[in-house]
């Protein structure tokens, strides 16, 4: 069917009763950047119901600004839900411009240089435990270094390791718990089976910790961490402070339950969103030795061996394009669902009210006409004189809309100041058994099989072999198994 130029298509392979579900679980970011080959708009099945995949990034563009008629809701939202409650991510459109009102005030530039400060400390703090020839497992180490910065944003000080380690566990169980909870029916979801229950008490435990850390704030302003090399962080609100001094056009506040969800909403949105981007740019670095060579020339020149600091973030500005790229590659949000409010259309398809859309940047990310040579890293495309309005609009990593993610600059700041700050010190190199087919979790994707063999490039650790080059020690994972 044709309409407006666009193409509706059906997605081959369906099983009877579970329709597509098994290929999303098993190759999730294979399977959704497959479906443009079946049309702009296409049909899937998720167990006996059908939902439509927006394959044409102005598809996309339509379902992501209307979000009156397009709201939250199906699968993923409905067992995000589970977690983040009636937070910003999650709920519905009659409650999103309040909640996106009290929410902004602490995501303004002053608040986000604010917090830079506080991703310095973290991540100085992180880079500094490595030592030399040391192997890291990528995505825990960088999924701890981005749990420990959200909750230092949010309460100032850094967070004791045993609420660290309790909160990463929690999460990990209940994030992974998520995910299968999505594509299982309802009866089986409500069986206690050991997953089901692990699950509901990891719930628990995170509802919990989260209610006492809350409850212990003690609403005094955060002094802001005074990072070593970098200019001193200004005064000013943590986050958790700034959502407390929030107050709406009628005066209103967040109430003690919105507080609790929306705190949870930012420890999950802000988390391993971040890590599953810095694993990705350091798998895209290995593959692309002369790109990696020009980041460290620029970090070299920019840093001059010390972290990054706020201040420093224009002149980074190959390490932002590296960032975006992979962003647009690796888009680490993988799968989210709508339902429409009321009848609508779209492409000439008649969608009833509560017709499940399902969408993921990456199945419009490596659109031909955005992106010449789409699957190709390159950074470069997102110079200003060549970036084009086509490319921005299909660049949907961040959502688009009034929906858009309210912490895109939060996430480029932090990944921007750890990827210069690492460079800065470190040469990475994957081991031998790097596997990069990706695992699906709950909201994001990640390599199956990533470890970095750290080299110090101080010159204290030892001169360097003469001739040496980033493109020599920062060879390519050549075995790896692509995703
Ligand atoms: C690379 C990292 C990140 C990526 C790729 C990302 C991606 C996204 C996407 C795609 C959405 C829209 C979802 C939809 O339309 O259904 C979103 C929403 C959101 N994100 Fe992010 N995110 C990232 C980091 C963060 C961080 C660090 C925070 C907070 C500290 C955050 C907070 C939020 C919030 C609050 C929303 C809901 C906005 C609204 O509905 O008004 N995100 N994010």
């Amino acid at each position: 069917m044709v309409q407006q130029g666009f193409e509706v298509g059906t997605a081959p392979g369906a099983v009877p009763g579970i329709g597509h579900a098994w290929q999303m679980m098993r190759s999730p970011v294979r399977f959704m950047t497959s479906l443009a080959a079946h049309g702009d708009l296409v049909r899937i099945r998720i167990g006996p119901s059908t939902a439509y995949v927006p394959c044409h990034p102005e598809l996309l563009r339509r379902v992501l600004t209307g979000d009156q008629v397009y709201d939250k809701g199906g699968v993923f939202y409905d067992r995000a839900r589970d977690v983040a409650g009636n937070g910003l991510v999650t709920c519905p459109h009659r409650d999103h411009r309040r909640q996106r009102r009290l929410m902004q005030g602490a995501f303004t530039r002053p608040q986000l240089r604010h917090y830079a400060g506080a991703m310095q400390a973290e991540i100085e703090a992180t880079t500094g435990r490595w030592r030399d020839g040391q192997v890291i497992d990528a995505f825990p180490e960088f999924y701890g270094l981005a749990l420990r910065v959200v909750a230092r944003t949010l309460w100032s000080t850094a967070l004791g390791p045993e609420d660290t380690r309790g909160v990463e566990r929690a999460f990990d169980t209940v994030l992974n718990g998520l995910f299968r909870q999505m594509f299982l029916p309802g009866p089986l979801r409500r069986l206690p089976t050991p997953a089901n229950r692990r699950y509901r008490s990891a719930l628990r435990h995170l509802h919990e910790v989260t209610r006492r850390l809350v409850a212990g704030y003690d609403g005094k302003p955060g002094p802001g961490p005074a990072p070593a090399g970098g200019a001193a962080a200004p005064g000013g609100l943590d986050l958790l402070g700034a959502l407390l001094a929030a107050r709406d056009e009628d005066g209103g506040r967040l109430g003690e339950a919105e507080l609790h969800d929306q705190v949870i909403t930012v420890m999950a949105a802000g988390t391993e969103t971040v890590a599953a981007t810095l694993v990705w740019v350091f798998h895209r670095l290995a593959q692309h030795p002369s790109v990696a060579q020009e980041l460290y020339r620029e970090v070299d020149a920019v840093l001059g061996g010390r972290p990054a600091a706020w201040e420093d973030l224009p002149a980074l500005a190959l390490t932002d394009r590296v960032v975006t790229e992979t962003l647009r590659l690796h888009p680490p949000g993988w799968l989210f669902t709508r339902l429409t409010s009321t009848g609508t259309e779209l492409a000439g398809v008649p969608l009833p009210a509560g017709s499940t859309l399902v969408f993921s940047p990456a199945a419009v990310a490596r659109d031909p006409e955005a992106f010449p040579h789409p699957h190709e890293f390159r950074p470069d495309r997102w110079l200003p004189e060549e970036e084009t309005p086509l490319a921005r609009q299909a660049f949907t990593a961040f959502g688009a809309g009034a929906r858009k993610c309210l912490g895109d600059l939060y996430a480029r700041t932090e990944a921007t100041l750890a990827l210069a700050t690492v460079l800065s010190r470190w040469r990475l190199e994957p081991e031998p058994d790097a596997d990069v087919r990706a695992v699906p979790l709950a909201t994001v994707y990640r390599p199956r099989r990533l470890r970095l063999r750290l080299t110090d490039r101080t010159p204290a650790a030892g001169p360097e072999e003469p001739g040496e080059s980033a493109e020599s020690v920062y060879r390519g994972a050549e075995g790896a198994r692509g995703a």
